[in-house]
């Protein structure tokens, strides 16, 4: 028991109410909002997918987020469809906190097949990380939420679990950092809008450039790749997988490898540029198709691929971009492109065409469980 003028409390702190009959001041039992005791996690059935939905309405830190510059709230839809599309996969699993039956925070955890395969250890994917907005009560719930995460992995096998967050959802990456991830990259994209004014200080390089639409890249014989290839395995070593020193780096460049591999043979990619000289590609590019974002957006958008310029081709990004920034590829209006946050050359590249401008930015984290 507090009295009014004695002990650390005031009439005006929350934590004290004075109790009438007793003309004094008792501490209320106030949580601190820093606690997660009262927070729950469970798997989240199909049918209480609606459950989510005020959490989902809310988001604004989608991994979609860039593209509200050109087009209002897609960002929540694409985040529920992508739920609902996790609750119909039943190698998905959807998990959210939750106090009182109220959710806090959600995300998904999704086996990486094709990674697992090749790093030679179990990896994940969590898809978009969601919470309340209240301040104090966001951090809690996804700290909670992120730590269930990594149980579970640990529960079925262990392994690496791979998180984005957006840079400017603080709260989301204090927790995960607390829930035992690490930031191991930040990445930058940028969008090409095809209907702006196009404009550019690039000075062309000479490179001839060719789009390959729609798996038409594997046409390309396997005797002009040799130099850029050869480039892709001697390239310096950046980027999240490289950074963590858990994994093998040998590994990780037989999956860039085999990530090249695919975007030539056309399996990887719906649209490849190619930058050539002497009968050789010493560049390429490449972008998916996304047709559910579309849909939602009402415009077309790529999103951005595999991009890489060997050192004999030095300068061909920029041609390669000024074919990008003016052929309208597929038809999109909008065109992603990704790249490390220190990746000054590109960055200078990018600068240069006035269609092009910054979208969004987010950490790529790794949990070991
Ligand atoms: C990054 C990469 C694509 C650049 O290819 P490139 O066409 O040879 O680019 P350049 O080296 O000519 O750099 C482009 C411009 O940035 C400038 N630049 C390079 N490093 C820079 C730096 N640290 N700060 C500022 N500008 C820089 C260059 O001087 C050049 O300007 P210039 O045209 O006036 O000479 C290539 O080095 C590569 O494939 N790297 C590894 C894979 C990778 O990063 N892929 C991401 C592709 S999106």
């Amino acid at each position: 028991m507090l009295q009014p003028t004695s002990g650390s409390g005031t009439a005006s702190d929350p934590r004290l109410a004075i109790c009438p009959d007793r003309h004094c001041y008792r501490r209320r039992p106030v949580r601190n909002l820093a606690d997660s005791s009262d927070i729950d996690v469970n798997e989240v059935l199909p049918t209480d997918l609606a459950t989510l939905d005020p959490v989902l309405r809310a988001h604004r830190f989608s991994l979609v987020r860039g593209l509200e510059r050109y087009v209002d709230d897609v960002g929540p839809s694409y985040t529920r469809q992508a739920y609902e599309r996790a609750a119909r996969d039943p190698a998905t699993m959807v998990l959210a906190a939750r106090s009182d039956q109220r959710v806090l925070a959600a995300t998904t955890i999704s086996p990486a097949a094709w990674e697992s395969g090749l790093l030679g250890t179990r990896v994940g994917h969590l898809g978009d990380v969601v919470g309340v907005a209240e301040p104090g009560r966001r951090e809690p719930a996804v700290r909670r939420l992120l730590e269930a995460a990594g149980a579970r992995w640990a529960e079925a096998g262990g392994g690496m679990l791979v998180a984005r967050i957006d840079v400017d959802d603080a709260d989301a990456v204090v927790a995960a950092q607390r829930a035992g991830f690490e930031v191991l990259e930040t990445t930058i994209a940028y969008l090409n809008d095809n209907d702006a004014e196009p404009g550019t200080t690039h000075a062309p390089r000479g490179f001839e450039v060719r789009c390959h639409p729609h798996g038409s890249a594997g046409e390309i014989p396997a005797t002009a790749l040799d130099v850029l290839m050869r480039s892709v395995d001697e390239t310096d070593r950046i980027g999240h997988l490289y950074s963590d020193r858990a994994l093998d780096p040998d590994r990780v460049q037989d999956l860039y490898r085999a990530w090249v591999t695919n975007t030539f043979r056309g399996d990887h990619g719906d649209v490849v540029y190619t930058a050539w000289r002497d009968d050789q590609v010493l560049g390429v590019l490449s972008w998916t198709e996304d047709g559910d974002l579309d849909e939602l957006a009402g415009i077309k958008v790529l999103r951005s691929g595999f991009g890489a310029v060997a050192p004999e081709g030095h300068g061909a990004l920029g041609d390669l971009y000024a074919a990008v920034c003016r052929d309208r590829p597929l038809g999109s209006r909008l065109v992603e492109s990704t790249t490390q946050a220190g990746n000054e050359a590109v960055f200078t590249v990018w600068g240069r065409f006035a269609s092009m401008r910054p979208a969004s930015a987010n950490y790529v984290l790794h949990g070991w469980f």
